[in-house]
C-alpha cells in the first residue's frame, strides 16, 4: 500500500520517545499497518535546541505542517490554543488525529469528534489516560455490550509519586514534586497535577466513554493534593491507611429511576490491604465495574516518556491499518447523553 505520512506536532518527553520508536521499529510497524508509516516533518517551538533530530525534518511552523501532504497528525505539543485550531483543520481535511493530550479532550471532545466525523478522519487518544495502559479501547470496544457502573482508580502518575514517597520515606513535598517533573512525569505547569486538574481531565475522558455521554472537566469535582501534609500522611499509617488521589466517576439511580452520571477527584484515605493502596511510583491503577463483566483492574505506568509513546504508536498503527484497510475508528455520535451530576452532589 501507500505510505502513511505522519506529522509529530511536540518532541518533548513523549514526542521524542515516539519518534525514536517509529525509527527504530519502522520495519514491524510497516507489517502491522500493512503500509510502511513515514515520519514527514516534527514541529517543534525552538528546532535549534534539538540538534539530535534530523534537521530536514523539523520546522517551527505546526500550522504548515499540518497543512502539508500528511495522513497523520500525531498531537504531543499539549494545551488548549492553537492547537484545538490546528486538530479541527486537520480532522476536517481528513487527516487522522493521534494525541495524549487530556487538557483538550476533556474540554473539547464534542467538536473534534464532530470535525472527525465531518472529514471521514479517525480521532484516537489512548494515551491522554493512564499512559501505557491499554484503557480507553477496553472502554470503548472491549465492554460496548456491557453496561459499565463504576470506573475508580489512580490516574495521575505525578501525585502517585509524591505520595507514594511521602508516605514510605517520609520525603517532602517539593522535592518530590520536582524530581517527577526531572522524570517526565509532569505537567509542563505541575500545579495541574497537584491540583487535580489532570485527573479531572481524565475523570472526564473515563466518563464520557464508560457511560456514552459527555462529560467535560468543569463537570468534575476537583480537589488536589497541595493539602496533603506529612501530618496527614502519618496520621493515616496510624491509621493502618496510605492516602491517595482518585478518581471516581459512577453511574447513579435516583429514587425515582432516573439515571445520571458524577465524576469527581479527591484524596482518599484507603486501607492498606486495598490493591490500590500499593500502587507506587508513577504507576496508574484503574478499576472497571460492568453488570455483565463484574469487577476489572487496569495496571501500568501511568507516565513517562516511552509509556506514553507505547500507546501513542498503538494509535498510530491502527489508524494507519484503518486508512489502508479502508476502515474506521469508533465513532462517539452514538451518545445517549445521560444528564451529568452537578458538581460536589454524589
Ligand atoms: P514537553 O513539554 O516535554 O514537550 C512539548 C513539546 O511541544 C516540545 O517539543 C515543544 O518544543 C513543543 N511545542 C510547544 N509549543 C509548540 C508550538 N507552538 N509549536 C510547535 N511545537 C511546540 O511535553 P510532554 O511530552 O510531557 O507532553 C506532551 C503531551 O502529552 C501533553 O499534552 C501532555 O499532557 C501529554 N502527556 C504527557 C505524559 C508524560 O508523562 N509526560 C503522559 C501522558 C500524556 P521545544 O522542544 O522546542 O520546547
Ligand atoms: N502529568 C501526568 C501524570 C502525565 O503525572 O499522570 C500522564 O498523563
Amino acid at each position: 500500500g501507500r505510505t502513511v505520512r505522519v506529522a509529530l506536532l511536540g518532541c518533548g518527553t513523549v514526542g521524542s520517545e515516539v519518534a525514536r520508536l517509529l525509527t527504530e521499529q519502522a520495519g514491524e510497524l510497516a507489517a502491522r499497518a500493512g503500509a510502511p508509516v513515514e515520519l514527514a516533518g516534527i514541529a517543534v517551538r525552538r528546532p535549534d535546541k534539538h540538534p539530535e533530530l534530523p534537521q530536514h525534518l523539523l520546522t517551527a511552523d505546526a500550522a504548515a505542517l499540518v497543512e502539508s501532504d500528511v495522513d497523520v497528525v500525531v498531537e504531543l505539543i499539549g494545551g488548549i490554543e492553537p492547537v484545538r485550531t490546528w486538530l479541527l483543520t486537520a480532522l476536517r481535511k481528513g487527516k487522522s488525529v493521534v494525541t495524549a493530550n487530556k487538557a483538550l479532550l476533556s474540554e473539547h471532545s464534542g467538536e473534534l469528534s464532530e470535525a472527525a466525523d465531518a472529514g471521514g478522519a479517525d480521532l484516537y487518544f489512548e494515551a491522554s489516560v493512564a499512559g501505557a495502559i491499554p484503557l480507553l479501547r477496553p472502554l470503548r470496544e472491549s465492554l460496548a455490550g456491557d453496561r459499565i457502573t463504576k470506573v475508580m482508580g489512580i490516574v495521575n502518575g505525578t501525585t502517585n509519586f509524591i505520595l507514594s514517597a511521602m508516605d514510605s520515606t517520609g520525603a517532602g513535598y517539593a522535592e518530590t514534586l520536582d524530581e517527577a517533573s526531572r522524570l517526565g512525569y509532569a505537567e509542563a505547569d505541575p500545579t495541574a497535577d497537584v491540583d487535580g486538574y489532570d485527573a479531572a481531565s481524565k475523570a472526564a475522558i473515563l466518563a464520557s466513554l464508560a457511560f456514552h455521554t459527555r462529560v467535560t472537566a468543569s463537570d468534575v469535582h476537583r480537589e488536589g493534593i497541595s493539602g496533603v501534609t506529612a501530618s496527614d500522611i502519618a496520621a493515616a499509617k496510624a491509621l493502618g491507611r496510605t492516602v491517595k488521589l482518585l478518581a471516581i466517576c459512577e453511574r447513579v439511580t435516583a429514587d425515582d429511576g432516573t439515571e445520571s452520571v458524577s465524576a469527581r477527584v479527591h484524596p482518599v484515605m484507603l486501607p492498606r490491604p486495598h490493591p490500590l493502596a500499593s500502587v507506587g511510583g508513577a504507576f496508574n491503577a484503574v478499576f472497571v465495574e460492568a453488570d455483565a463483566a463484574g469487577e476489572l483492574m487496569f495496571y501500568g505506568q501511568g507516565a513517562g516518556g516511552a509509556p506514553t509513546a507505547s500507546a501513542v504508536l498503538g494509535d498510530l498503527v491502527a489508524v494507519a491499518r484503518n486508512r489502508v484497510q479502508g476502515g474506521h475508528g469508533p465513532r462517539e455520535s452514538a451518545h445517549a447523553n445521560l444528564p451529568v451530576r452537578p458538581m460536589g452532589q454524589t
